[in-house]
This record gives C-alpha cells, structure tokens and sequence, in this order.
C-alpha cells in the first residue's frame, strides 16, 4: 500500500538504548521500528548500561563525548533516546551533543502526531505534545532550529509553538480540553444509541503490528489504512457490520499497544480506547510470529488492566502462515473459547473467529428482571445512565420493576460496587444469582 507519510529523506538519527541496572526492559529492534516509523534514517545505535542515572546528562559524560563524535563523524541531525529524559538532561545533551534530542516519549507522541485521523485523534495528540512540550520551552540546542521545522519530535503543534510563551501554550491547552470535551460528547451519543438497540461492541485491541486493522479490514470489508509500521492506526475506526452467524455488531479498531508507555501517555490516550472501556468482547490480536510475544501480551493485559477494561477477551493468535501453528480454537472452559489460532492474510481459521465469538457472546447482553427497593435509586440511576432500561413501572409498595438488556457481568458489578443484596435484586432463580453462589461455596470449601 502506498506510504504517503514516508519521506524522501529521513532524518538522519542516531540512537541511544539505556538500560539501568539491568532493570529496563530493552527492546532494541522495536525501538528501532518506533524510530523508522516516525521516518528516521538510522545511522547508528549506541546501547549504554548504567548502575543510576546521571542526574545532568541520563548517561556519563564519557558517553556523552563518545556520542558528540558520533554526531560530528556522521553528519547526525538528531539523538533519539529510548528512555524518559527529564527537561533538564534534554536541554543538557543538546547542548553537549549540539544536535537536537528526544527522548523516547517525544518520539511516539510524535509518530501519534502523524498517525491521528480522526478529529478527536488530532485533538488528543495535540493536548500530549503541548504538555509535553510546555515543559522544554527553554532548548539547549537552538543552533539550525529554525530550519528543521516539521523534523521528528516537532510535528503536530509545530516549531512555532516553540517560540509562543508558556501563557500562550495554556490558552491553547484550555481551547483543545473544551473541544474534546464536545467531540466525545458525541461520541457518547451515537454509544448510548447503540447501547439501546443492545448492539454488542467487539473491540480490537493488540500489540502494535499485531494485524489489527487487516483483520479489521476483513472482517467490515473496509479500507483502514494497513502499513508494516509501527502505530498505523490511532483512532479507534467503528464499523456497524452484519457477521455471518452472529448478527449485527460494531466492531472497533484501536490504537496499537507498546512496552513502557509512560503513564502519562497511557492518560493521554485513553478517550482512544474508550470504546475498548465499553465493549461486550475485547478480541486481543497477538502476532504468534513474534520472539516478543509473551512479553507482547504481558503489555497489552497490564494497559487493559490499567485503564479499567473488564469485559471478557478472545485471545486471537494472529500470523499462524509464519508461526507455523495450526488453525484451531483452544477452550479455558467447556463452550468458553481462550483462544483463535488464524491467519488474517492467508484466511486459514477465520471460520474458527466466527464460531468462537459466536460462543463468547452467548450469555451476554441478556435480559434481566429487577426488583428495586425505593432506597436502591442510585444504582437506577447508573442502569439509566448505560441506557440498558428497557422499560419500568412501580408496584403498590412502591418498589421499582425495571426489565434491562445488559451483560451479565456488567449487571453484576454495579450491584457489588453499590454494596447491594443481589438475590433480593436479581432473583434468587437467576443465573446470575447461581454463578454468585458457586463461588461463594468454593470459597467455602
Ligand atoms: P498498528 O496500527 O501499528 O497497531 O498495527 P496493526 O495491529 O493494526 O497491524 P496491521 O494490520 O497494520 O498489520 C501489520 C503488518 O502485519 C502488515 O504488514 C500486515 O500485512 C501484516 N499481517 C497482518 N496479518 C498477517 C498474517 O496473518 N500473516 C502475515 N504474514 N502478515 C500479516
């Protein structure tokens, strides 16, 4: 597919991976794919151990010379490090190196910058790298600045942002925060619309370079933007697709994972996942052809986790034309499907995907009737609030009879959080109730 974003001469990069202690999880091949992506050409790259950081420069200063060499010997327009640098150290290596610096949160903000499509993307990426960059207003290295406007790590708001002062990047933060804030409004209501028709949302979410967006493409027969590079899709993409066997369901593609995502990054982009938040399924495409694979889920399972993500997950086990594995459906428990074994390009087991999420979503979305005391209002409220009350009346001792399309474990959550009887709620014949029960009667055993 055509590469519209790659241009005709990279910038000319030299990269640095630090490991301290031995406690950084260095990958230098996918840092190597994060800087092609963002369109380095890369002329060399130096690792560095070291026992603590260096408070002025990250790295020691014999390295710092070694690296100077480097740049002067190789002609280099820029350093890349694949570690956080605090503003300070940046602005210090700039000057020492007297080249350009980023460090390993500018440069996937900034491959964000040139992957967003949709409107909220472009928001959202904008709103990371002015915070990003309001605190390295002051630059070390200022030397050609002006000429390399557009270069990796100021793409997005731009070098003229640099020249703005801070008062003026606050302005700009407030303007982006209240047209998010409209954006995503609508947002909630094309979901909230789909939440009343009881659509089930199947989420895509995976490791960068997983196959998301082929598999995407696939299954809506659509024409999201595929690449063999690093985070070639951002936006969560939503389609609303009749799939054989299963019924009407919008599925959605999301932004890829990586390791070590900043904390404040993972902030940034979580309106990118938030469909993934609300989804009936989530189907976790791993790449079963990647040395990094267990480490590759490991990342994806802890963001999940981190942003609060709690619906049940299909593990697809995509790419099985390299790894070599067989098409199947392994079970983690009788008609409970663990994982997919497929190939998005060769079409081997996508049948085996249908089948699969056909049985996951067997015993979600199903309809429940309530029973609600007048002081259990706020938990009404929150069944509202989903849009998943079909209909409502009072009986004469003034109780709330409510008849709600939600899935069981969503159901099941609200109750608990708001510390209310579920038998007395659900019924003591429900299914609900009884799945409550075993468990309470292994813990008992
Ligand atoms: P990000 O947007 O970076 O998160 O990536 P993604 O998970 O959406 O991956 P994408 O669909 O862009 O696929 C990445 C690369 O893997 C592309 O070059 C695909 O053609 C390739 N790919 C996807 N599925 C398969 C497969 O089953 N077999 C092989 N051999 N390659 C595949």
């Amino acid at each position: 597919m055509e590469n519209f974003e790659q241009r005709q001469h990279g910038e000319r990069a030299i990269l640095v991976s630090v490991s301290v202690q031995l406690l950084d999880d260095v990958d230098a091949e996918e840092f190597r794919l994060l800087a092609q992506s963002a369109g380095a050409e890369i002329l060399e790259h130096v690792s560095v151990q070291r026992q603590k950081p260096d408070p002025k420069f990250f790295i020691g200063s014999g390295k710092v010379e070694e690296i100077a060499e480097l740049v002067r010997a190789l002609d280099a327009e820029l350093v890349i490090f694949d570690h956080s640098l605090s503003p300070a150290q940046e602005r210090n290596l700039e000057k020492a190196l007297k080249c350009r610096v980023i460090d390993r949160t500018g440069l996937i903000l900034d491959i964000f910058a040139l992957r967003a499509r949709t409107h909220e993307g472009k928001l959202q990426v904008e709103l990371a790298q002015l915070k990003h960059l309001s605190t390295r207003l002051i630059r070390g290295f200022t030397g050609n600045l002006e000429q390399q406007k557009g270069g990796i790590g100021l793409r997005g708001p731009g070098e003229s942002q640099l020249e703005t002062d801070r008062r003026l990047i606050r302005v700009r933060i407030t303007q982006l925060k209240d047209k998010l804030i409209k954006v995503q409004q609508t947002r909630l209501q094309g979901r909230a619309a789909r939440q009343k028709a009881a659509i089930p949302t199947i989420s895509l979410v995976g490791y960068t370079n997983a196959g998301k967006s082929t598999l995407f493409n696939i299954l809506a027969k659509s024409d999201v933007y595929a690449a063999d590079q690093l985070f070639a899709t951002l936006d969560p993409t939503l389609r609303r697709l009749e799939w054989d066997g299963i019924g009407t369901v919008v599925l959605a593609d999301t932004v890829g994972f990586v390791r070590n995502l900043q904390h404040d990054l993972v902030e940034s982009f979580k309106a990118t996942l938030e469909e993934t938040l609300e989804a009936t399924l989530l189907l976790h495409v791993v790449d079963s052809s990647s040395p990094n694979m267990p480490e590759q889920i490991e990342a994806v399972e802890s963001v999940l986790k981190e942003i609060g993500a709690d619906a049940p997950i299909l593990h697809v086990y995509n790419k099985i034309d390299l790894s070599g594995d067989t098409a199947k459906i392994t079970y983690k428990a009788p008609e409970l499907p663990d994982r997919v074994y497929l190939s998005a390009h060769s079409g081997q087991g996508l049948d085996l995907l249908s089948q699969a999420v056909q049985q996951c979503l067997m015993g979600q979305l199903q309809q429940f009737d309530l029973v609600l005391k007048p002081a259990y209002g706020k938990l009404r409220t929150q069944l509202y609030t989903l849009n998943v009350i079909q209909s409502e009346h009072y009986d004469d001792e003034g109780d709330l009879h409510l008849s709600v399309c939600i899935a069981p474990h969503k159901l099941e959550q609200l109750i608990k959080q708001a510390h209310l009887p579920l038998d007395e709620i659900v019924g003591a014949k429900s299914f609900l109730f009884h799945r409550v029960l075993e468990e309470f009667e292994s813990k008992q055993e």
